[in-house]
């Protein structure tokens, strides 16, 4: 793998992030291990670089947590190479701890969804067990995370989908509606539905052979089938299924069938997963679909995914830890792995692979 031609994160400046005053990081286009002991500031070095990409923590929703104590502002900046082409273009982001975040790329202010596109990240942490434990609409953002890549006009189709969804929800609730009216916001709501549902279903049938190839190298022996529920009978039409259920409907005040109840469904030997995996073949599961969903971005965008992936060898025994990393320098995607201590993994990779290492102590490099 060419990863010169790969560079994604090029230069990484963090300033008042959590225990971080400033740190500046030259990463790897490959590998990046950061290690140090517990509280030294390695999963907020990931957090950064998830500002940088989103504005936003996975940790917190509140901004003036991740500010560092008494400081108005965090401050992520980075050169990024969003196209492949070579180039290292200037990325800032400015969290304050109150309103609104500022994002400037190239001298230029930016919105969140041009900046959602400039770095497309995959996160790995002890929240991505929500994918299997979790609520449905945990695995709906991480397909529709898939399909927003994928297709450019799957945003436009959401937005309208949310907005007929509401407006109907608001009619079910005031309880009287009139025949023609509720036809009216029907058909609406189920041509939206359809489309919706054929981009999810077409993203899912791409993913599905991706994520077959990861988790046979992840958990050998282990068949895990991927199934998409649309949110109704998928032996009925939508439109029968909403005349149905209208009473039932009207009674709770909200459409109890649609897309906004897809879900996936994981099985393993026609058992739920989330009931039959131990918590390591969980940990592979999920990181697997992370993983596919990758491998699949790229294969449709022609760039890698960057891949936060905090406290890797956490639930893994020694041979998982190393098929995981297999997985991961076989991608070119450019990789920032925490762990407390760097002993075992080190001596995961193949001596080809890049990997630049980072020791955090107390908010500093050491
Ligand atoms: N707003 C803040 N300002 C200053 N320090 C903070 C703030 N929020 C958290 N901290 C501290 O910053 C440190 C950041 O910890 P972080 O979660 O990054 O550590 P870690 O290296 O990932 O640890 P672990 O191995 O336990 O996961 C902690 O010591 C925490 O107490
Ligand atoms: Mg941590």
């Amino acid at each position: 793998m060419l990863y010169s031609l790969l560079m994604s994160i090029s230069k990484l400046q963090i300033q008042r992030v959590r225990n971080i005053s400033s740190i500046n990081i030259e990463p790897s286009p490959a590998i990046n291990i950061i290690c140090g002991e517990n509280g030294s500031g390695k999963t907020s070095i990931l957090e950064s670089i998830n500002i940088l990409g989103l504005t936003r923590s996975f940790r917190t929703n509140k901004a003036h947590h991740v500010v560092q104590n008494d400081q108005l502002a965090s401050v992520v900046f980075g050169f990024i190479d969003p196209m492949m082409q070579g180039l290292k273009q200037s990325l800032g982001v400015e969290r304050p701890a109150e309103g609104e975040a500022r994002i400037r790329f190239e001298g230029s202010d930016i919105g969140l969804s041009t900046l959602a596109e400039l770095i497309p990240l995959q996160v790995i942490n002890s929240d991505t067990f929500q994918l299997l434990e979790g609520s449905p609409a945990i695995r709906r953002q991480f397909l529709d995370w898939g399909v927003f890549h994928a297709d450019k006009a799957f945003i436009q189709l959401w937005r309208g989908f949310r907005r007929v969804l509401k407006q109907r929800n608001t009619l079910l609730k005031c309880g009287k509606i009139d025949n023609q009216l509720r036809q009216v916001w029907d058909s609406e709501f189920i041509a939206f539905s359809d489309q919706l549902t054929r981009l999810r279903k077409e993203y899912l049938s791409l993913l599905k052979p991706e994520f077959d190839s990861v988790i046979s190298q992840l958990l050998e022996g282990t068949k895990i089938e991927l199934g998409f529920s649309y949110g109704w009978d998928k032996k009925r039409q939508l439109d029968e299924v909403l005349a149905s259920n209208f009473e039932r409907d009207l009674r709770q005040g909200f459409t109890g069938n649609g897309p906004q109840r897809a879900d996936l469904r994981l099985k393993v030997d026609g058992h739920n997963a989330a009931e039959r995996l131990s918590r390591g073949q969980k940990k592979l599961v999920v990181s697997a679909l992370k993983l596919a969903q990758g491998v699949l971005f790229q294969r449709m965008n022609s760039r890698p995914c960057i891949y936060l992936i905090d406290d890797l060898p956490s639930e893994l025994d020694q041979i998982h830890g190393e098929l995981f990393c297999k997985v991961l320098e076989q991608s070119s995607n450019q990789c920032f792995i925490t762990c407390v201590d760097d002993s075992a993994l080190k001596t995961y990779w193949s001596p080809q692979t890049e990997i630049a290492t980072f020791r955090i102590a107390e908010g500093s490099l050491c």
